[in-house]
């Protein structure tokens, strides 16, 4: 940094520049990221005696040696580990400090603890810059273990618990290491809309847009505040009008000054205007506005039906129908009642979308997608995977390194229910009845990839009846070109599969599950003019995250999940 350039900073910069110069100091607050200290390979160690600033939230804090001193545990989100702080009671009043909550700035000088001491590093305060106070009897989250179901009620506040914030850094380098992969194979980055006005899925799990309900409460509100006019009222103006009329009529005839009609005219207009104002309010009804017995939705926002997308697949087609290699990765939206720990109304896809390419294409870029994931957490996560080993999912580790080195088993549907078929034959019990037709259930995908090869398994050529609309059709005219991607821990990871590119078939596909081709037409010129084989997935975010830490609920590992029942925040 060359310091010596710019003018003298003021004073209390000038201090925590000083004191931050041999530690990596945050380059936007002034101090030093507790990642930089305790994430060291010597685990901060060689910074012994380096003074530095350190801001955090305090995870355990105690009063030691008859209030003379205080152990203080601070994390700052960094990374897991905390740093372990010492001030001294003539530095500061020591009970404002150790309430698990709180949070301080402190400057001090970095010491090697004690032999015997767990910690590396320690930091003895010589000032306490600030306090963020608690009030132990009101704080919510206290240092006692917390259930995950607990901290759902307090997704304000559960940011502050070590798995919480652990999950935020897996969920953060799992999407960095997302636009990592794509941005690496020459994949676009497309944003697709939120709000959409088609059905990618044609299962009608969609949320609505609109602005009809507001609006008409609006209405009703102002209604009551000032009625609409009565017949009377506008009889009344019509009266006027025509007497203004007369007025005018018979100031012409006796032609009278230009400024005496001028003046009378003017008024005539007036009255015309007030009769219009009120005709056009009595025709105001309260309610939602019906034309022909339906929903008028010409007079919604948009003009017409609108709602949140249950994927971008569609709309991310037409660029790859144009510059080949393209993702999106946004949130997506399906108001299914399902109350598992597999579903949320709101949760994040990747899609990517190949041009060029078919179904085994589809699957090497999945597996490989899924493969890159697991090395880059095992890279450069592992301090929060072993939290996530020791807290929750003892193999979790271990399941990472499996996936990353061993080949995915690719089995199509007919072989995933002949095999489910056996095990039945051979005494397993399922919920659900198997037979070839049947969408396989969770527990179905669950046997396959946990018990039956304990890997990942591609499924693919599913039934043309259970699968969307844009698959492409199989010779067999029976199965469509879908891969599905389960895994330990989850079942389904990825939906994929080969688009259909063929004008006709892809029409009669439309027209045969009852959907109304309107609404697809610009789908549809997709094949009509220059239209190319190509095929994409869909891997949902948050299952790969439930995957890799072995969390058991997705409501979890999402900042604020949404789902039937409940929207908090
Ligand atoms: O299998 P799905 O429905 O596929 C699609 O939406 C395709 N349009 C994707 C594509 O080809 N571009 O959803 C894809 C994945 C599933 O495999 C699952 O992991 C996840 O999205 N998913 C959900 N995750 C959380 N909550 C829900 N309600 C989910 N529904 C699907
Ligand atoms: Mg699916």
């Amino acid at each position: 940094m060359a310091e010596t350039d710019q003018a003298p900073p003021q004073s209390d910069q000038l201090a925590a520049m000083n004191l931050t110069d041999a530690v990596e100091k945050h380059a936007f607050s002034d101090r030093v990221l507790i990642r930089s200290i305790v994430g060291r390979p010597d685990g901060g160690a060689g910074l012994s005696g380096q003074k530095v600033r350190a801001g955090g939230w305090v995870k355990t804090g105690r009063e030691q040696g008859k209030g003379t001193f205080a152990f203080l545990e601070l994390n700052d989100g960094s990374c897991p580990a905390n740093l372990q702080v010492i001030v001294d009671a003539g530095v500061a009043v020591l009970s404002k400090l150790v309430a698990t909550g709180t949070c301080v700035v402190v400057d001090g000088i970095l010491k090697v603890p004690p032999e015997g001491t767990r910690q590396k590093i320690e930091l003895r305060v010589e000032k306490v810059v600030s306090v963020g106070e608690v009030d132990p009897a009101k704080y919510p989250i206290p240092k006692t273990k917390l259930t995950l179901e607990f901290l759902r009620d307090h997704l304000h506040l559960r940011s502050r618990t070590n798995t919480i914030a652990a999950l935020a850094r897996i969920r953060n380098a799992l999407a960095f290491a997302t636009h990592s992969f794509f941005q690496e194979h020459n994949f676009l980055y497309v944003h697709t809309p939120i709000i959409t006005t088609s059905d990618c899925e044609g299962a009608g799990e969609m949320f609505q847009v609109t602005t009809l309900i507001s609006e008409s409460e609006k209405l009703e509100k102002e209604l009551i505040k000032s009625p609409p006019p009565s017949a009377a009222d506008i009889e009344a103006a019509r009266q006027v009008v025509s007497e203004r009329g007369e007025a005018v009529k018979q100031l012409k005839a006796a032609k009278a000054s230009k400024s005496d009609i001028t003046a009378s005219v003017a008024e005539l207009n007036k009255a015309k205007e007030n009769l219009s104002k009120l005709e056009e309010r009595s025709k105001l009804k309260p309610g939602i506005p019906k034309k022909d017995g339906k929903i008028d939705y010409t007079q919604d926002f948009f003009a017409r039906q609108a709602f949140l997308t249950v994927s971008g697949q569609l709309q991310v087609e037409t660029y790859a129908c144009a510059v080949s290699n393209v993702y999106t990765f946004g949130p997506t939206f399906r108001a299914e009642q399902s109350h598992t720990s597999r579903h949320l109304a709101e949760f994040w896809m990747v899609e990517p979308e190949i041009a060029f390419a078919d179904l085994q294409d589809d699957m090497k870029c999945a597996e490989a997608y899924v493969k890159y994931m697991c090395n880059w957490l095992l890279d450069k996560c592992l301090d929060d995977m072993e939290f996530m080993a020791k807290s929750y999912d003892k193999g979790c580790i271990d399941r990472l390194k499996m996936v990353a080195s061993t080949p995915f088993v690719r089995i199509t549907y007919t072989e995933a229910v002949e095999l489910l078929e056996e095990a039945v034959k051979g005494g397993k019990k399922f919920e659900n009845e198997v037979k070839w037709g049947i969408d396989l259930a969770s527990e179905h995908e669950r046997f396959l990839t946990e018990v039956k090869f304990q890997k990942p398994v591609i499924v693919y050529n599913y039934p043309k009846g259970i699968k969307a609309f844009y698959m492409r059709l199989n010779d067999d005219m029976k199965t469509v070109a879908a891969m599905d991607v389960l895994v330990p821990k989850v079942g389904e990871l990825i939906g994929g599969s080969q688009r259909e590119e063929r004008y006709d078939v892809i029409r009669e596909r439309i027209s045969e599950m009852g959907l109304p081709l309107e609404p697809y037409e610009w789908y549809l010129d997709l094949r009509r003019f220059g239209t190319v084989k190509h095929c994409g997935f869909g891997l949902g975010f948050e299952r790969m995250i439930l995957f890799a830490t072995g969390i058991d609920n997705i409501r979890d590992v999402i900042p604020f999940p949404r789902y039937a029942g409940r929207a908090d925040l």
